[in-house]
């Protein structure tokens, strides 16, 4: 459908550039500025090549940056361009989310449609479009069906992002063994390798810039690579046998991004890459349920449980019973089992084609499970690790799919531990997007949401499938569980939101309890050991702060009994009206506010990295006239992530708009807070 809805797009404009050559072949210089008049790309033919520039306020952001393409067994398309015809739009719109952040986004752009041919008597025709929002830009590729480029293969996309000034990046490497689950790093530009997207820069004067991108269909994953003098290049996640997207014409790629802020608090909640993804199509999303669960999981990751059989397996019908009463106790939508399927016994990791997800391990009842919940109002979760053999997966899915949806289940988590296919496809490569997008398709068939871990990276594709949920893609609370050096740094939840967030929602699986790991085996973890570098109060902040429609409540049930702390887990949305971030600082702080969807609550939650910091807040954002009570969950005197996490002081007052509070945050602390009108 989409390829048929794209030939009738490209096709109609492309007539249009036939009829009008000769006007439009003059001209090799054009400008397209956004709404507010602050951002403007300029493309131009210099020596037969097309490059973009884009400044912010007439200041340089990009310098001219190449565009082009370099394909398998035929000329690059890079060389004696000229641009054949121009055309315009401007959009403004606003469409509502069935889920999200923010409830309305408004799409307001304008876009510059450049048609560029070859030189000479064998030409290719390509075209880029160009789409400038106040938040940033966005550009694409779009090349026709034409006689001389029919099916092809791309060894190399050829775009640039030549930054202006010697920024700051905050990156993760790519092409390593661990896909996107490593710490982030912050240096200038020049030192960087080969990083993943989002990717964000500081530059001199604060202007913050995110290189990603969006609609990631049918084409391979883009990193950023070095090439010296502040110049990145595009480079795609490879096929087997090194080509990097086979394709036909006509044909589209997805979009490169550059957002831009003036400050590190305007980067979020980032929806430049949902506006330039498609609208929903699915016709009911009635079924999709945003939703807190819990699961039989954080027991295995401190070597509690096990995902295999054997005494300590963690998926008995009995343990699934006791996880699910807990769940209708606290009104959870879901309970995660992991390990109940046949497969988990011998070396997981790089067995992925023995595993079975249609058949139980015999201590796993699946459909009383299923129906024990379902009396209860709660579903169960399935879990799907591939361990990336994705062809005895894509043989299963839909019979498998079909099974859980008999059974009342609308949610699966996926996973794809391991670097590329049995058949050493790239984890990020274009066979691997097509087959992510299979999932999603088939999901959103037989009404199931995805939760998907070591996923394809976020690209914005909830906007059209409001059936994919949230994934993993970074390193999440797991690595605190068993990570070898000690777990995340307090730092590392600041970094999150400023660059992996800005692409869509994670399942960090926030809300441990126990700290310091005690019920692994009765003694609190040594400082050196893996353990949480947060505080109490951080672990409940942190259901403001890291978006997911799906959130977990990670830890045991049994250490949540008794907790006052636990009531504010049970009360934090997980879909939001509005969101704002009233202050924060890449690597240091954040401080959001979210309204509840279709409610009066509003939540705060801030957290801090190794620092303690004080600083005061305005609740400005609250309804005039309307009296709220602030439930407040504060880090208590002398918490400190290290040796005093559980100090906690939780009490209540009143506030209105008028109010300023001030956060005291302990040393990798933070701060949640639940303000609720008075009735
Ligand atoms: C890694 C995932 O991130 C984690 O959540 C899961 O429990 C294990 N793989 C096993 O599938
Ligand atoms: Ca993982």
């Amino acid at each position: 459908m989409r390829m048929g809805r794209l030939a009738r797009f490209v096709g109609l404009t492309w007539t249009i550039a036939l009829a009008l050559p000769t006007i439009a072949a003059a001209q090799d210089r054009h400008r397209v500025i956004s709404p507010d008049g602050r951002n403007e790309v300029t493309v131009e033919i210099t020596d037969g090549g097309l490059f973009y520039s884009v400044a912010r306020d007439g200041r340089l952001v990009m310098l001219p940056s190449r565009l082009g393409f370099e394909f398998q067994g035929a000329a690059p398309l890079r060389d004696n361009l000229r641009i054949v015809d121009t055309g315009r739009q401007m959009v403004d719109e606003t469409w509502t989310q069935v889920w999200g952040e923010v409830a309305q986004v408004r799409d307001h752009h304008n876009e510059l449609r450049l048609e560029v041919a070859e030189s000479g008597q064998a030409t290719r025709h390509v075209a880029v479009v160009f789409r400038v929002f106040d938040d940033g830009i966005g550009f694409r590729y779009e090349l026709p069906a034409q006689p001389n480029l029919g099916a092809f293969e791309i060894i190399e996309e050829l775009t640039e992002f030549h930054l202006a000034d010697a920024a700051r990046a905050w990156w993760i490497p790519a092409n390593r063994w661990n896909r996107y689950e490593f710490l982030y790093s912050a240096s200038p530009v020049s030192m960087l390798d080969t990083v993943h997207t989002p990717v964000t820069f500081v530059a001199n004067d604060g202007l913050h810039i995110v290189i990603h991108e969006a609609n990631l269909v049918e084409y391979a994953a883009m990193n950023v690579a070095n090439a010296g003098d502040r110049r990145l290049h595009a480079t795609l996640a490879p096929w087997n046998d090194g080509v990097k997207v086979r394709g036909t014409t006509p044909f589209v790629t997805p979009w490169r991004t550059i957002q831009l802020a003036d400050r590190a608090a305007d980067l979020a909640p980032s929806v430049l890459g949902l506006n330039l993804n498609p609208p929903n199509v699915l016709e009911d999303t009635d079924w999709i349920e945003p939703q807190k669960y819990i699961g039989i999981w954080w027991g295995m990751h401190i070597n509690q449980m096990t995902w295999s059989s054997g005494p300590k397996h963690g998926a008995t019908t009995e343990n699934t019973k006791r996880y699910m009463d807990f769940a209708a106790a606290n009104g959870f939508g879901g309970v995660l089992v992991e390990g109940w399927n046949v497969g988990w016994d011998g070396n997981w990791i790089v067995n992925g084609d023995l595993f079975s997800f249609i058949e139980s391990y015999p201590d796993f009842d699946m459909r009383a499970v299923a129906d024990y919940g379902r009396e209860r109002g709660v579903r169960l979760i399935g879990h799907n690790e591939t361990s990336m053999g994705v062809e005895n997966y894509e043989a299963q899915l839909e019979d498998a799919f079909s099974l859980y949806a008999s059974l009342g289940m609308n949610a699966v988590k996926t996973g794809y531990v391991g670097d590329v296919t049995r058949d050493g496809h790239a984890h990020h490569g274009q066979y691997m997007v097509r087959h992510w997008r299979n999932v999603i398709e088939t999901g959103a068939r037989h009404g199931i949401m995805i939760n998907a871990h070591e996923p394809i990276k976020d690209t914005g594709e909830r906007r059209t499938y409001p059936n994919m949920m949230t994934r993993e893609g970074a390193r999440g609370q797991e690595y605190n569980a068993w990570s070898g050096e000690g777990g995340n740094p307090p730092e590392h939840e600041t970094i999150l939101f400023f660059t992996r967030m800005l692409a869509g929602p994670m399942d960090f699986t926030p809300g441990v309890f126990d700290i310091m790991i005690e019920s692994a085996n009765g003694t609190p973890r040594a400082p050196e050991e893996s353990r949480l570098r947060t505080t109490l109060a951080k672990q409940l902040a942190l259901y403001v702060v890291l978006y997911s429609p799906l959130q977990m409540a990670a830890d045991l049930p049994e250490n949540y009994e008794g907790q006052p702390a636990f009531e504010f887990i049970r009360d934090v949305p997980v879909d939001w009206e509005y969101t704002q971030v009233l202050d924060g600082k890449i690597g240091d702080f954040v401080v959001v506010a979210r309204q509840e969807r279709g409610g009066d609550d509003w939540y705060v939650g801030a957290i801090t990295d190794e620092e303690a910091r004080t600083m005061d807040i305005s609740l400005s954002f609250l309804t005039p006239g309307q009296r709220y009570v602030a439930e407040v969950y504060a880090d208590g005197p002398g918490a400190h992530w290290l040796h005093t996490p559980y100090a906690m002081a939780i009490s209540e007052g009143i506030v209105d708009f008028r109010s300023q509070l001030t956060l005291v945050l302990a040393p990798g602390g933070g701060q949640a807070i639940r303000i609720r009108p008075v009735q």
